[in-house]
């Protein structure tokens, strides 16, 4: 049965639906069968990550609604042949229940290892919605106050559900930045919020291009490898920018 998970921030553009691409690409590379669900009813972001827009013909709203069977509408990856997505519906905002979307969630898990939920930003009804139908959170937060202080609020929301653990990822760390004492530490961060470090993600700049080609790569396979095996390392953003060409990278960045 699938390890439910949803991801989630508060704030929105900290990068759930990019850490739920990667992550899921991660997990599917190591052989596991994932599911990766956009629960962000209207927006569709999650295909167009995975660069499946093009493909889509039914979405979530058509199973739910018995238009289409599951299979119907889950696309798969041709490049990661165990990883599928299923769409949110490109149109219309929909009135869905909890039981509903559980319901879904129930008839999916026995043919995945896990399903990843994105979720809308906020901590209204579309949140709520994902949350009550998974069994981990993963809280997507970046090093920046803002984020840091909605990211709380998550926690401490979800802290009092019955999930079975709720985790941070801080995600758009600057290792020159953090060098130079210009971003907070991930230390500093996970020590700001209550909730199990799971990974740590660095700012990557052809995270929009091609995800093969992400810098954070090594990073992803890290936190797949703590979700997965229970391991507990974190990749270091900012081994590139010590000492003497650390400090020579640094000035070139900052003159980039
Ligand atoms: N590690 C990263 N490095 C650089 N850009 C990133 C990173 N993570 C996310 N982004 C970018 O930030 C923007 C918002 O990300 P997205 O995943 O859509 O956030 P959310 O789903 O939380 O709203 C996107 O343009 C995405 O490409
Ligand atoms: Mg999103």
């Amino acid at each position: 049965m699938a390890r439910k998970i949803v991801l989630t921030s508060g704030k929105g553009g900290v990068g759930k639906t990019t850490v739920c691409a990667n992550l899921g690409i991660a997990l599917s590379q190591r052989g596991l069968r994932v599911a990766l669900l956009d629960f962000d009813i209207g927006m569709n972001n999650l295909d167009v990550a995975m660069r499946l827009d093009n493909q889509v013909v039914f979405d979530l709203i058509d199973v739910i609604e018995g238009r289409c069977r599951i299979a119907q509408a889950l696309l798969q990856d041709v490049n990661y042949p165990t990883l599928y997505v299923m769409p949110s519906c490109h149109h219309a905002k929909r009135v869905i229940s909890i039981d509903q979307m559980r319901h879904l969630m129930s008839r999916l898990q026995d043919g995945f290892d896990y399903v990843l939920i994105d979720c809308p930003a906020g901590m209204e009804t579309g949140f709520r919605r994902a949350v009550a139908c998974a069994d981990e959170a993963i809280v997507v937060a970046t090093p920046h106050p803002y984020s840091i202080k909605d990211a709380q609020k998550v926690i401490d929301y979800l802290n009092g559900s019955n999930l079975l653990q709720v985790s941070v990822v801080v995600n758009r760390v600057r290792g020159d930045l953090v060098c130079s004492g210009e971003m907070l530490d991930v230390k500093q961060v996970f020590a700001l919020l209550n909730a199990k470090p799971l990974g740590v993600l660095p700012e990557d700049d052809f995270v929009n291009c091609n995800l093969e080609a992400a810098t954070n790569n090594k990073a992803y396979k890290m936190l797949a490898s703590n979700l997965h095996d229970g391991t507990a390392s974190i990749y270091d953003c900012t081994s590139r920018y010590r000492g003497f060409f650390g400090k020579l990278r640094r000035n070139a960045k900052r003159n980039a």
